[in-house]
């Protein structure tokens, strides 16, 4: 064969490999209202930038018929392509064949990228829109799976790992995009479970849709699966974009620096008369959180889970840093279960990446209850406070109003190693609050009192002259400094900025043991 003739054979077979499923397929796909493979990288990427690799893998299996079905690239597309100007890697599932499901050959694929990935030091992208394991191949194809799962383990804080759902993601597929940092789903085209519908009814007699039991909403409001639930597929791949560019390409690098007109000296009136007078009045934490950062632009990251803390990405003087935050407005910023493990796996990617973390703290203390401690809230309150403890990135807290009993020490006190601890005038740090403390301390000047309301009211008063302020704390060091609110932006700009070359290290270790 001549080279022309060897060029035309090519060509073909990348048109054959182009077309994935074929046309019937394709249309199918956009029927349900979601993208091929292909439309999704290149919505994805910067134009012309990606290079493919793999395209003429095929699977190799004879089992069920198989050995004459063979499909160019075997139901995933992968590569190397730029978002940004900056490198990522990246898999595409195709669900036009065989359902996107995974053979072993679909496995190498993505395993390549992996470790490419790993060794240059870049982002891993998956989106994922798969049957699961191909059936036919049986435990080969579990045995892809398993390769994907350890190398998402060992590229765990090596290199940022983002998981799309655009589709299916079911039975132990579904531990791939779990073990990555931020998964992202879309609302009414994908689903992730372990076990589907009808196997939950034979076991369990639940009659439950695919969107009730793994839906976008579901796993973004009530599990936590899903760090973002969008509207749709172009949504998704935006939200991917922006997170990626508070990110590093790799733990040995630092966030990009992103200029900013916002003047690094602004201060805001508004947030000097922002806590109410009355200290059960709550406050949206998001408006502080807005008014401080750059053009006050803010990413939440799990924004309709455990909606007691917020955590998310901002800027401050054009640098990238993790915000972890109470918010007043939901349970009184009380800490749970649920918002613990939020704060403690946002701060460890954090750390992990090189982020700074801003803290911002009015909390009450833990929510109390039998829910709560036979959920394991000593646990899973441990969790948050290892998280914060072990992290060396500098770490800023701002209180700006309650700073209360355990809940005080775990949000990045000055004992965990806080770098900056500021608080606001209005702060209020003590073992717990007034009501709660007098109750106890003057429990028999109450009882014996004549009017044992206002022995409660005086006392109560008294309390929180002496002690709920952040006068004491400053006079311990464990305040930096007590700051007018409107001043925040400034002053945590130029402590971000003073912190930028702080080296900190753990004790040498396999690994700690975070109480899991
Ligand atoms: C091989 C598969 C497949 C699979 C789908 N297909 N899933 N082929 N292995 N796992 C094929 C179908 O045969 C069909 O081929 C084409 O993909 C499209 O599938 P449809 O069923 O027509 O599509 P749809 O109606 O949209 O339903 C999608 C689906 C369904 C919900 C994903 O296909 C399904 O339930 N598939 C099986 C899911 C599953 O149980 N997977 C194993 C999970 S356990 P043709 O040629 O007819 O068009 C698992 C273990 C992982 O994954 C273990 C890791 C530890």
């Amino acid at each position: 064969m001549s080279l022309d003739e060897k060029l035309k054979q090519l060509d073909r077979m990348r048109h054959e490999a182009l077309l994935g499923g074929g046309k019937d397929r394709i249309d199918a796909q956009h029927e349900k209202g979601k993208l091929t493979a292909r439309e999704r990288i290149d919505l994805l990427l910067d134009k012309n930038s990606f290079e493919e690799f793999d395209m003429f893998v095929t699977h190799r299996s004879s089992d069920f018929g198989l050995a004459d079905k063979k499909i160019l690239g075997d139901g995933v597309v992968a590569g190397c392509g730029m978002i940004e100007g900056r490198k990522v890697f990246v898999f595409s599932q195709d669900f036009t064949v065989f359902g996107g499901s995974l053979s072993h050959a679909h496995a190498e694929k993505i395993c390549k990228i992996m470790n490419m990935a790993m060794k240059v030091g870049a982002p891993v992208i998956g989106l994922n829109d798969s049957g699961g394991a191909r059936i036919q191949e049986g435990v080969v194809s579990l045995g892809g799976y398993a390769d994907i799962f350890l190398l998402n383990t060992l590229a765990s804080g090596v290199v940022p790992q983002i998981s799309i759902i655009l589709g299916p993601c079911a039975g132990g597929a579904v531990y791939s995009p779990a073990i990555t940092d931020f998964t992202i789903m879309v609302k009414n085209t994908s689903y992730m479970f372990v076990t589907g519908p009808n196997v939950v009814k034979t076991v369990t007699h639940e009659v439950v849709t695919s969107e009730e039991l793994g839906g976008a909403v579901t796993h973004a409001t009530k599990s936590g699966v899903a760090h973002f639930a969008c509207n749709n597929e172009a949504d998704a791949l935006t939200v991917l974009r922006k997170l990626l560019g508070y990110m590093p390409q790799n733990n040995l690098e630092d966030p990009p620096f992103m200029p900013t007109d916002d003047p690094f000296d602004r201060e805001d009136d508004a947030l000097n008369t922002i806590v109410p007078e009355n200290p059960n009045k709550s406050y949206d934490m998001k408006e502080v959180i807005a008014k401080i950062v750059d053009d006050g632009e803010f990413l939440e990251v799990h924004a309709d889970f455990a909606t007691n803390i917020i955590v998310g990405f901002a800027r401050l003087g054009g640098r990238s840093i993790g915000i972890i935050a109470n918010q007043p407005a939901v349970l009184a910023g009380c800490l749970d279960i649920k918002s613990s493990r939020k704060g403690a796996r946002f701060i460890r990617f954090c750390d992990a990446f090189n982020i700074p973390i801003l803290t911002f703290e009015d909390v009450p203390g833990f929510l109390p209850g039998t829910d709560q401690e036979h959920g394991g809230i000593i646990m899973q309150g441990a969790k948050l406070l290892y998280a914060y403890c072990e992290a060396t990135v500098p770490k800023v807290t701002v209180i700006t109003r309650k700073a209360y009993g355990g809940a005080y020490d775990v949000m990045n006190s000055k004992h965990v190693r806080g770098d900056m601890n500021y608080a606001w005038p209005t702060a209020e740090i003590a073992v717990m609050g007034p009501k709660g403390a007098v109750e106890i301390i003057f429990k028999k000047e109450i009882s014996t009192a004549e009017n044992p309301e206002t022995a409660v009211e005086q006392k109560t008063e008294e309390y929180r002259e002496k002690f709920a302020n952040p006068f004491i704390a400053a006079s311990r060091g464990y305040i930096d400094d007590i700051i007018e609110p409107k001043t925040t932006r400034p002053r945590l700009i130029r402590a971000f900025q003073m912190l930028e070359t702080k080296k900190d290290t753990n004790p040498a270790k396999k690994h700690g043991n975070i109480p899991l």
